[in-house]
């Protein structure tokens, strides 16, 4: 197993990451938590009866009670009104301020669950069990908890001017502005169990894979290499890779997070390739997942660093080839108008003004943000992906 330790001002926590993790969560929450009587379970609807039985069992095992409460996870449900459920649910459950809420799936249930947990009795604690390979290396660290908004819901309509509701990050559903009410709620634990990810589709795991050449980019430079060295062993979902794989990427972000966790300055730095790829989703959303239009963002922004004269020979690192070598999209998978895709840069939520923000890159390691965007960058980044 290995531990990374994340610095917060609400108190330090560990994330653990391993093969086999599960069958243990109870006796580690009992031991961190002992107040804790009763853990409320809330979990993705796909794992119900695999992997949160096992943690379930686990729970029970350390004395706990537990209560389950199962989640379709899908963008328009990670919602307000999912989350008054699970208040209620809560509620009628008997949880108490000293119980425990653990968040467990992908990144919609873990931030619509741990946005629960952040708010129900002003704050319970949370912990995270990521299943996925995106939520283990981004969404379950950092403490950031979210729901969307619908766009078309009578109050919004009444309260919102024309103006505003098209200034909503709106990213991968046309009718719901992303993460718009949310927390940043340091967890009590988070735990990842890369057996997990043995019942992912390939195609979500990949997704997971985006992320981690991501975080390579910004501060592992080594780890370019080793993606290419490991390639085979982590599409045999071989543990030990699987385990440095997450590990490595966690550590990345762990680090950026500790340093700024309200994203004052260098927490933005993980939005790299972000202002592009959300900007994909919002005109793509039927056709691609989060993690392939981050893929295609990271193509544009390599060839935009190149163009602002930032990463002069960004050519040579071959990203492109590398992502594709993942089998990862490198280029938009049909023609979209690029006079509409450049709107939806600008109204990307990093952007300020109209002006568009991109993260780029001066180096390997090197991240940067350049505040306003010329023509000419915004250009060469789109020219490279097709678009
Ligand atoms: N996913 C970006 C962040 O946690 O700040």
């Amino acid at each position: 197993m290995q531990a990374i330790s994340v610095q917060s001002a609400q108190g330090n926590y560990d994330i653990d990451v391993g093969d086999a993790l599960l069958q243990s969560v109870g006796a580690v929450i009992a031991q961190k938590i002992p107040k804790a009587r009763v853990v409320a379970l809330v979990v993705d609807q796909a794992i119900e009866h695999t992997w949160a039985r096992e943690v379930a069992a686990s729970l029970q095992a350390a004395g706990l009670r537990v209560v389950t409460h199962v989640v379709h996870a899908s963008e328009e449900n990670k919602s307000i009104a999912q989350v008054e459920k699970i208040w209620r649910f809560l509620i009628a459950q008997r949880v108490q301020r000293s119980d425990v809420l653990c968040a467990m799936g992908g990144g919609i249930v873990g931030d619509m669950a741990a946005f629960a947990a952040s708010t129900y009795m002003r704050g319970i604690a949370t912990v995270m069990i990521p299943t996925t390979l995106l939520a283990m290396v981004d969404a379950a660290i950092g403490g950031k908890t979210a729901v969307n908004l619908p766009l078309s819901s009578d109050a919004l309509d009444a309260s919102l001017s024309k103006d505003l509701q098209t200034n909503l990050p709106t990213h991968s559903s046309p009718n719901l502005a992303k993460n718009m009410a949310g927390t940043i709620c340091a967890p009590a634990w988070v735990v990842s169990d890369v057996r997990t990810l043995t019942t992912l589709s390939a195609r979500e795991f990949r997704c997971g894979l985006a992320e981690c050449v991501k975080h390579a980019l910004l501060a592992d430079e080594s780890m370019l290499s080793w993606l290419e060295t490991h390639r085979e062993g982590l599409r045999a979902m071989d543990p030990q890779r699987l385990v440095e794989l997450v590990h490595r990427s966690v550590s990345v972000k762990a680090s950026i997070v500790s340093r700024d966790e309200h994203e004052q300055g260098e927490r933005a730095h993980l939005n790299l390739g972000h202002t592009f790829a959300h900007a994909i989703e919002s005109l793509m959303h039927d056709q691609i997942h989060h993690g392939e239009a981050v893929s295609i963002g990271l193509v544009a922004m390599a060839a935009a660093s190149q163009a602002a004269g930032w990463w002069p020979n960004a050519d040579k690192f071959q990203i492109s080839k590398r992502l594709d070598d993942l089998g990862l999209p490198v280029r938009m998978p049909a023609s979209v108008d690029r006079e509409q895709l450049k709107n939806a840069m600008k109204l990307d939520k990093k952007g300020q003004s109209g002006a568009i923000r991109l993260v780029l890159l001066k180096g390997l390691g090197r991240p940067g943000v350049l505040d306003v965007a010329s023509e000419h960058v915004i250009n060469a980044g789109l020219d490279a992906i097709g678009a």
